[in-house]
């Protein structure tokens, strides 16, 4: 992966999304540590080049490309030359003269990292694409539930709510059908996409259906930032039918996890409780994030500067 641009699961081999976990469980020990750095990428340099909020995303990457000794430059779209109408490829372009080692995008519409990485010499990670891909997300859940359950092969992973908008479910989708998972998506018809069947998946509109024996539930956040009508009734409604509480998730398996990329919208998606409480696995999933993201920055932007600069 020297070089490569991560741009989604999709056009990913499954060996190496198996590379990526087991780079990760590496890095965790790293996180271990009572001193968390290593100079692999010393010398090296990381933008976060991010056009849409985040805060796990973010902060991780940063941190990941911190703990591995790079300098990490935080780009910030509200203070940059785009309010004096400089262009996103010009933009991009700007940063790439400055000879990063990678460039970590996020963007509201989907198409944007691949459109970078088409301009720009540096490797670009796609940080999330509009509805298209997060493939850092979905890579950091593959990991919380290889290591939560042992495994992936055979596994049922129920994936709850607005399939339609959300570029983690896409990249989830690819990724546990890739390492053998049965993967189900539940949620109301507006929020199914068309056809979402050729992507391997079992679609519902029943949650319990949907639940029945599945080993991973994993909820969505509703994005209201990529809705442009109604999709349900009253979000009262929605919760009352597919926000997940433990009276619902009886209908999983009895060891069943919980998950959720974040951020959560509570008492909506998740319960209070089944927020903060075993078998939600959700701060888990952030925590594995930061090593997650150090296995890209190695795998992506550390070897290939090596051979480079000999
Ligand atoms: N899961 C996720 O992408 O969260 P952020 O928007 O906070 O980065």
């Amino acid at each position: 992966m020297i070089g490569q641009d991560l741009l989604g699961i999709e056009n990913l081999e499954r060996e190496q999304i198996e590379l990526i976990l087991e780079t990760a469980e590496r890095m965790q020990e790293i996180g271990a540590r009572e001193v968390k750095k290593v100079p692999t990428l010393r010398g090296h340099t990381l933008v976060n080049l991010f056009f849409e909020p985040s805060t796990r995303t973010q902060t991780s990457f940063e941190i990941a490309g911190k703990r591995l000794s790079a300098d990490v430059v935080n780009f910030s779209a509200s203070s940059s030359s785009l309010t004096k109408a400089e262009s996103l490829l010009d933009t991009g372009k700007t940063i790439d003269a400055m000879d990063p080692d990678a460039v970590i995008v996020r963007h509201k519409v989907a198409g944007v990292p691949q459109r970078l990485a088409d301009v720009l010499e540096a490797p670009v990670i796609n940080a999330g694409d509009g509805a298209h891909e997060h493939p850092s997300q979905a890579l950091l859940d593959m990991l919380t539930v290889s290591q939560e359950k042992g495994r992936i092969e055979g596994l049922t992973v129920a994936i709850i709510g607005d399939i339609a908008h959300s570029r983690v479910a896409r990249s989830n989708i690819y990724g546990f059908t890739k390492l053998g998972a049965e993967v189900r998506v539940a949620g109301p018809p507006t929020m199914l996409p068309a056809r979402v069947e050729a992507l391997g998946v079992k679609a519902y509109t029943s949650l319990r259906e949907a639940l029945d024996g599945a080993d991973v539930v994993m909820a969505l956040r509703i994005q209201n930032e990529r809705i442009a009508g109604a999709c349900f009734p009253s979000v009262r409604e929605y919760s009352a039918t597919f926000g997940l509480d433990r009276v619902k998730l009886r209908y999983a398996r009895p060891d069943a996890i919980v998950m959720h990329p974040g951020p959560v919208n509570r008492g909506v998606e998740l319960s209070h409780d089944l927020a903060d409480q075993r078998p939600s696995v959700v701060l888990d999933q952030v925590r594995n994030g930061v090593a997650l993201r150090m296995a890209l920055l190695y795998l992506i932007a550390g070897r290939r500067s090596a051979v480079e600069r000999g």
